[in-house]
């Protein structure tokens, strides 16, 4: 028998990501034979183990917390949006050389509009946060043109650079917390703050009956941005258990050719959550 097409997801820790479920459910469904594992890579090895699996005939990686960077540093080819976002999550092998992309902004943008029915097109739209995270999603949602961007941060010389890097595609806003000026039609959670289970300084004033909240963060419950939002009677509030699905799905297809059906494995990983 043949031997079956390698992936892999690659990070420090590794042990709870779900790419390997959800990438099993995506070959089942389109008939693909591949084998998908996690792999542990020392923080210093990332780059020699790298280069060993296209070596040894691997065919894909994803990348996660903390190598994104440094996957962007490899990969000798990349895509406008992966060179504008400083980080890579997708690589594979084109002739001989490694690509790069990063698939964190079109699976954003893609849980939004397919999943969630929400246009961005002239939206006046804020987004939380200056770090990686927030980088890595700018230029797809950028490419749906919103009426406007503003980017708040604690730290607001985070913002400030981001508006440099990517000024020759967008004039984005920035300011600090305080400085907001709201209603805001989408309002996007792009801090680490929901992973100790804290909320940015925001008014409430920001959110208005039509807003639309999305969390890029997800949990077994409702995380405490989207509580937030919903007390506020904010018309939609979204966590990022979609946007998982989705970026996969675009790792999927630049890999295999084939665009998965993600409906049916959004809600499977959802009940598994919820148990
Ligand atoms: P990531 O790769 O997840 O983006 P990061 O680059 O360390 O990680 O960025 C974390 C982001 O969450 C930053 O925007 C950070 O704000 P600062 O730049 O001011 O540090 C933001 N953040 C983290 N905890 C926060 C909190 N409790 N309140 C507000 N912002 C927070």
């Amino acid at each position: 028998m043949d031997k079956l097409d390698r992936y892999a997801v690659v990070g420090n820790p590794i042990g709870h990501s779900k790419s390997p479920s959800i990438h099993k459910m995506f070959a089942q469904q389109s008939a693909q034979q591949l084998e998908y594992v996690t792999k542990l890579v020392a923080l210093d090895e990332f780059s020699v183990d790298v280069k060993r699996f296209f070596a040894e005939q691997g065919s894909g990686l994803n990348v996660t917390v903390p190598f994104k960077q440094q996957a962007w540093d490899i990969a000798t080819g990349l895509s406008d949006c992966a060179r504008l976002a400083g980080a890579v999550n997708t690589l594979w092998l084109k002739d001989g050389e490694i690509q790069g992309d990063n698939t964190d902004g079109i699976g954003l943008v893609r849980d939004l509009i397919s999943n969630n029915s929400y246009q961005l097109v002239d939206k006046k739209v804020l987004i939380l946060g200056a770090g990686g995270a927030v980088r890595g999603v700018l230029q797809p949602i950028i490419a749906q043109r919103p009426s406007s961007i503003t980017i708040a941060n604690r730290t607001l010389s985070k913002a400030l650079q981001l508006r440099t890097i990517f000024a020759d595609i967008y004039p984005l806003e920035c300011c600090e917390y305080s400085q907001l000026d709201g209603p805001y039609d989408l309002i996007i959670n792009g801090t680490s703050a929901s992973l100790s289970n804290q909320l940015p300084p925001l008014a409430d004033e920001i959110v208005g009956p039509d807003s639309c909240l999305y969390d890029m963060m997800y949990g077994s419950q409702t995380t405490v941005f989207n509580q937030w939002g919903k007390k506020l009677g904010a018309k939609s509030c979204i966590d990022g258990l979609g946007m998982l699905v989705e970026q996969a799905a675009e790792s999927f297809s630049l890999w295999r050719g084939v665009r998965p059906e993600t409906a049916a494995v959004i809600r499977s990983l959802r009940k598994e959550l919820q148990k």
